[in-house]
C-alpha cells in the first residue's frame, strides 16, 4: 500500500449529457439519475485512492439547488475530503451548462462515503489522505471531528 495520496491526485471530472429518457414530464433531469452519476463519480475517486473496489455506505448533505434541463451538459467534480481506516468521504459538485449560451450553474452538492473492499468483498484498509491546501486541511479536520463524534455515539 502507498504511504498516502493527496486529494488532487485522485480527483475526478465526469461529463454527461441530459438525454430525453433521463427527464421528468417537465423536461428536468430526474433526481435519481443525478444521484447515480454522483455515486459513480465518487466511487471512481475512491477507487483511484485505494486501487480497490468500493461500496457506497452513506450519502449526506445532498442538495438539489437548481433543476437541470434536457439538452444541458452536466459536469461532476469529485474530490476526496477524508479517509479513515477503511472508509473514504468524497465531496461531489455538479454544474449544469446550457450549451446554447455557455451559462453554467452549480445545481447539486453532496458528500458520499464509500468503503474499500478486497477481492473477497471484505472491507480493507485504505491509504492515508494527505491534504495540501488550507481548504483541504479544513475539510479534513471537519470530517475527522464528525467521524470521532459518530464513532463515540455523539
Ligand atoms: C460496506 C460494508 C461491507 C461495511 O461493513 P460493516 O461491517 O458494516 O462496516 P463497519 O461498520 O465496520 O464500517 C466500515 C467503515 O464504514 C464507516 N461507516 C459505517 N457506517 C457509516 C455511516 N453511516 N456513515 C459514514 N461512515 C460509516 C465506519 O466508520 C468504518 O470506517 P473506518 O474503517 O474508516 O473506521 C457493509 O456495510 C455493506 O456491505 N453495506 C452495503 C453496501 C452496499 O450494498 N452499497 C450499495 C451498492 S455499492
Amino acid at each position: 500500500m502507498t504511504k498516502g495520496k493527496t486529494p488532487e491526485e485522485t480527483s475526478v471530472v465526469m461529463t454527461q449529457l441530459v438525454l430525453p429518457g433521463m427527464t421528468n414530464l417537465l423536461g428536468n433531469l430526474l433526481g435519481g439519475q443525478m444521484m447515480h452519476w454522483m455515486d459513480v463519480a465518487g466511487a471512481l475517486c475512491c477507487m483511484r485512492h485505494c486501487n480497490m473496489n468500493v461500496a457506497t455506505i452513506a450519502v449526506e448533505a445532498l442538495e438539489f439547488r437548481h433543476p437541470v434541463r434536457q439538452g444541458e451538459m452536466v459536469c461532476l467534480k469529485a474530490k476526496l475530503i477524508w479517509a479513515g481506516k477503511t472508509s473514504m468521504k468524497v465531496k461531489i459538485t455538479a454544474e449544469a451548462e446550457n450549451l446554447a449560451t455557455g451559462a453554467t450553474i452549480v445545481t447539486n452538492v453532496a458528500k458520499y462515503t464509500f468503503v474499500a473492499l478486497d477481492k473477497e468483498g471484505r472491507k480493507a484498509a485504505v491509504p492515508r489522505l494527505i491534504p495540501q491546501t488550507a481548504e483541504e486541511k479544513a475539510d479534513f479536520a471537519f470530517e475527522e471531528a464528525a467521524y470521532r463524534r459518530r464513532i463515540s455515539g455523539g
